[in-house]
């Protein structure tokens, strides 16, 4: 049962229990319903508490039963909540840890509320896609005020029970026993004559509504852009506010019920499971023991190894950092000063707190100062004798236990593994740049990476605020391999016929942070060039566009060298379309006897996006991702990819899989066509009706 009754002296106690987070489902809402019957039938029930079992009050609707025929089959929520609300009985909500969307609606619909200090309390609907669909946009602005119920409802924001204090929210705060102090409440309201305060009945008092309401949706109308979510929200508080609160819910019903079903709430909701399913690892348990860590080590100072110190520096780690030579450290040092001096200046981290975080980092020369690390991440030179010398010397002064963690973007961690006698203690982190910004990290696990370390980095992953995705060892691991294949098609639709700042910008507006070509700039056309070497010889067979090699013969290497497929002025980061490039690119599709066509943004759109799906494929169907929605997390947050399409492989069962492969197959049939060996599993699928998330 997921919900528990019981009585204490004359109240009844309905306990919503339903791990973890006492989600509002089916069996959840007509537990609440028959509680509250019950309730009114003892004639020794003078008051009704109705509270949350573990770690939650509630964490709103159950959020996997949507677009499901649970979702609407009653009692539903609405239904639920006019039970609660019609009571004779009073009913009072014990709030406490976590009240968000339709668990705080559900408290809305009680009589009175009381909550423990530190509560979470959040509207959230609007970062799923969707807008609260059982009254919050009527109940909570008659409860807080206009002002601050739009702008919880249109931000998802969480805000603590002790701000909400005084607002109209809550009847009291209680510091010790909620349970105790909810039921002592109940007992003295019990004793009261009835009809208990309804909020639906409070008035909404603004001195200037329709004002406020202009100026939240010009405020919107530049932060939601692709989203229709918020802006229903503010109309849907505006129906209350002018039309009262019955007409105001039922069009809260309405927008709630086409916004639940468009592909950006899908989307939404994917990256919300994804993030969740990414740190479950299919062999290994939950109840998987962990490695303690305190002490964390990172080797080299640079570009990645500043960057990684700062995000265990920010959790509180203390971190010793090691370089070769004291000039690489005392630079690497000051880069990181630097960054933290830049948050101040923003006001984004107190002065006070800049020392406090400087004094966690131990600068060293030495690696004896490494022997009580128990987190050691290398992130040294990009070269496999390089990462000999250190992962050997790591073998001999390392304490036994301690993780051995690679940075490596493009080296086989299995043979650094094996440059230690314990391989099982090695594994690969892959941050990416900047370290201290971007969300994602690659967990990756080597041939023998023990359960227990992937566990443990995958626990610290969190510490840290990282969404972290396990890779198996291949190129590239899942986002930089299936990335190759998106550069590669881009630079062949520049011999085909299209510029630069066609194929950026025709990406760009199918939402992606920045095109192919920008992106390749900011990080360093050299890098790609250095890899595409190695292919050549790797992969002699393997056909690749050589312009942009043509590009870095000429030291256009990017905004590090004040011009790559754009140019830029000094001091700048705006990419300018470069005359020079363009007519290297012409010059060059004469040059191989290539016909430029005119290539349309559909076109563009449609290779690059396919060309990253098919490697995805081809990356599940290998077991290097154990499922869709790890690559679509990888996506979202280390590429920029648009979440309200929520990563390429959603994107793909979006457009349906059979297209999918229509539209491969008869790219693999044009020019440059040998670049697309359809991945097998996108066929077996396309075959069986399925897409990659079912
Ligand atoms: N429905 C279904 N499952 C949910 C859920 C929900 N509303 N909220 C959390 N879960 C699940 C998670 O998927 C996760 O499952 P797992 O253990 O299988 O991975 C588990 O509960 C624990 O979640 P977290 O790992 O996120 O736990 P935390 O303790 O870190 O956070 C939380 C708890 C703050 C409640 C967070 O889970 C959260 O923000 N949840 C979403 C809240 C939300 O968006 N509510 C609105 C729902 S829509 C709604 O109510 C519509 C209504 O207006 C009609
Ligand atoms: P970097 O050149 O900026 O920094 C490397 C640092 O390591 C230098 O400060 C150097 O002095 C130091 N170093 C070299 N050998 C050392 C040794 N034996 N012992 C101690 N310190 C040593 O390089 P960057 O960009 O920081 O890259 C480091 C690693 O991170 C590489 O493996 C790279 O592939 C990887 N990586 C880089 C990314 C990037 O965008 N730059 C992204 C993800 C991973």
């Amino acid at each position: 049962m997921a919900v528990d009754y019981t009585t204490r002296d004359g109240v009844a106690v309905i306990t919503l229990n339903n791990p973890p987070v006492n989600g509002l489902g089916l069996s959840t809402r007509a537990g609440i319903v028959e509680g509250i019957e019950r309730a009114q039938n003892d004639p020794a029930i003078t008051a009704i508490v109705l509270t949350g079992a573990g770690k939650a009050f509630s964490g709103g609707a159950d959020i996997t039963e949507f677009n499901t025929p649970k979702a609407t089959r009653e009692p539903t929520l609405a239904t639920v909540i006019k039970a609660v609300e019609g009571s004779a009985k009073p009913v009072v909500a014990a709030i406490h840890s976590v009240a968000m969307g339709g668990g705080l609606e559900l408290a809305l619909g009680a009589h009175y509320r009381i909550a423990a200090r530190g509560a979470q309390i959040a509207l959230p609907e609007v970062k799923l896609g969707i807008l609260p669909g059982a009254g919050g946009t009527q109940r909570l602005p008659r409860a807080i005020g206009l002002e601050a119920a739009l702008n919880m409802i249109v931000s998802g924001a969480t805000v603590l029970s002790d701000t909400l204090a005084g607002s109209g929210l809550f009847d009291e705060l209680v510091e010790g026993d909620l349970a105790e102090a909810a039921c002592a409440f109940a007992r003295k309201v019990g004793a009261k004559e009835g009809p208990h305060p309804k909020v639906r009945e409070r008035q909404i008092t603004h001195p200037n509504a329709a004002g406020f309401i202009q100026f939240a949706r010009n405020s919107v109308a530049a932060a939601a852009k692709p989203f229709p979510a918020p802006h229903k929200c503010i109309d849907a508080i505006e129906a209350g506010v002018l039309n009262g609160f019955d007409k105001g819910l039922a069009f809260e019903r309405e927008c709630f019920v086409a916004l639940v079903q468009t592909p950006k709430s899908r989307a939404l909701r994917h990256a919300f499971f994804g993030e969740r399913a990414a740190s479950k690892i299919p062999d290994v348990p939950a109840d998987t023991p962990v490695r303690d860590i305190e002490q964390v080590a990172v080797i080299g100072a640079g570009t990645m190894g500043g960057g990684i110190a700062m995000n265990f520096v920010n959790a509180g780690f203390p971190v010793t950092l090691l370089e070769t030579r004291q000039e690489a450290l005392d630079r690497g040092l000051a880069t990181i000063r630097k960054n933290y001096e830049a948050s101040v200046s923003k006001g984004k981290l107190e002065p006070e707190a800049l020392e406090a975080r400087m004094a966690l980092i131990t600068p060293t020369l030495s690696y004896d100062d490494l022997k009580n690390a128990d987190l050691i991440v290398e992130a040294v030179f990009e070269e496999l004798g390089v990462k000999e010398q250190v992962f050997s010397r790591l073998d001999e002064v390392a304490k036994a236990g301690a993780i051995l963690a690679s940075n490596t973007s493009t080296l086989d961690l299995d043979k650094i593994a094996a440059f230690t006698k314990r391989p099982q203690d090695v594994v690969g982190m892959h941050f990416f740049s900047p370290a201290n910004v971007m969300k994602l990290l690659e967990v990756v696990r080597g041939r023998q990476t023990a359960k227990d370390v992937l566990a443990t980095v995958m626990k610290l992953a969190k510490k840290i605020k990282k969404t972290a995705v396990v890779s198996g060892v291949c190129d590239g691991f899942i986002g930089n391999r299936m990335i190759e294949q998106y550069i590669r098609q881009a630079l062949f639709m520049l011999e085909e016929g299209a510029l630069p700042a066609q194929v950026d910008k025709a990406i760009e507006k199918f939402g992606f942070a920045m095109g192919p070509f920008r992106m390749s700039d900011l990080a360093g056309n050299d890098i790609g060039w250095a890899i595409r070497r190695r292919r050549y010889q790797e992969h002699p067979g393997m056909h690749y566009s050589r312009i942009a090699d043509r590009l870095c013969e000429t030291g256009r290497f990017g905004q590090k060298t004040g011009g790559g497929w754009y140019d830029y002025k000094a001091g700048e980061r705006t990419a300018y379309p470069s005359k020079v490039v363009d007519e290297m690119i012409v010059a060059y599709s004469k040059e191989i006897g290539v016909a430029r066509r005119k290539i349309g943004d559909e076109e563009i759109v449609e290779r690059l996006v396919l060309a990253l799906v098919n490697e995805g494929a081809k990356i599940l169907e290998e077991g290097i991702a154990s499922k869709a929605s790890d690559i679509d997390m990888v996506y979202l947050t280390g590429y920029g990819f648009p979440i309200y399409r929520g990563g390429p492989m959603l994107h793909a069962d979006t457009l349906g899989l059979y297209n999918v492969e229509r539209a491969i197959r008869r790219y693999a049939a044009q020019p440059n066509g040998d670049a697309w060996q359809l991945a097998p599993g996108i066929a077996r699928l396309a075959a069986e009706g399925r897409g990659f998330n079912g």
